[in-house]
């Protein structure tokens, strides 16, 4: 099966114990079973992926060249690591940037977003609804 990378940046893995207001109240675990049930309605595999360091995401992004695209939150890295953004770019693959909160509407750091360029298109402010929106839409790229 065609596999979508489905990344997560920093503090993603406390999905559950943060801010419900922000981040609703599932689980990483249950975000991630959530979008790979839609994923193999379309006949498509999730390779997750979560770490709280920059270069272990981006080892993870160009040892995975072979997939068909990707969805990533990077999490506080968004908004600041052009070292993402470049592996992004690189990996030539169609990506989409997703966020749980409303980053538009949040302290105004949030709202600039270094790794946006890099892809399609960002979702944001619906929780998981920006995942499963995401998806959709990554899935309709490829
Ligand atoms: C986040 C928004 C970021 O600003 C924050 O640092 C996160 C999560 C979100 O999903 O809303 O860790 O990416």
């Amino acid at each position: 099966m065609k596999k979508i990378l489905l990344i997560h940046g920093p503090n993603l893995n406390h999905l559950g114990k943060r801010d419900p207001a922000h981040y609703g109240s599932l689980t990483l675990d249950e975000l991630e079973d959530t979008l790979r049930s839609q994923a193999e309605t379309e006949d498509y595999t999730l390779k997750t992926f979560q770490s709280n360091h920059e270069g272990a995401l981006i080892d993870f992004i160009q040892e995975n060249g072979d997939a068909a695209g990707i969805l990533i939150n990077p999490g506080a890295l968004t908004h600041s690591s052009y070292a993402l953004h470049d592996a992004l770019l690189d990996s030539g693959l169609p990506c989409v940037e997703v966020h749980l909160s409303d980053i538009k509407n949040r302290e105004p750091w949030r709202a600039i977003s270094v790794t946006t360029p890099a892809c399609l298109k960002q979702f944001y402010g619906k929780q998981v609804q920006s995942y499963e929106e995401a998806l959709d839409f990554l899935l309709s790229q490829l």
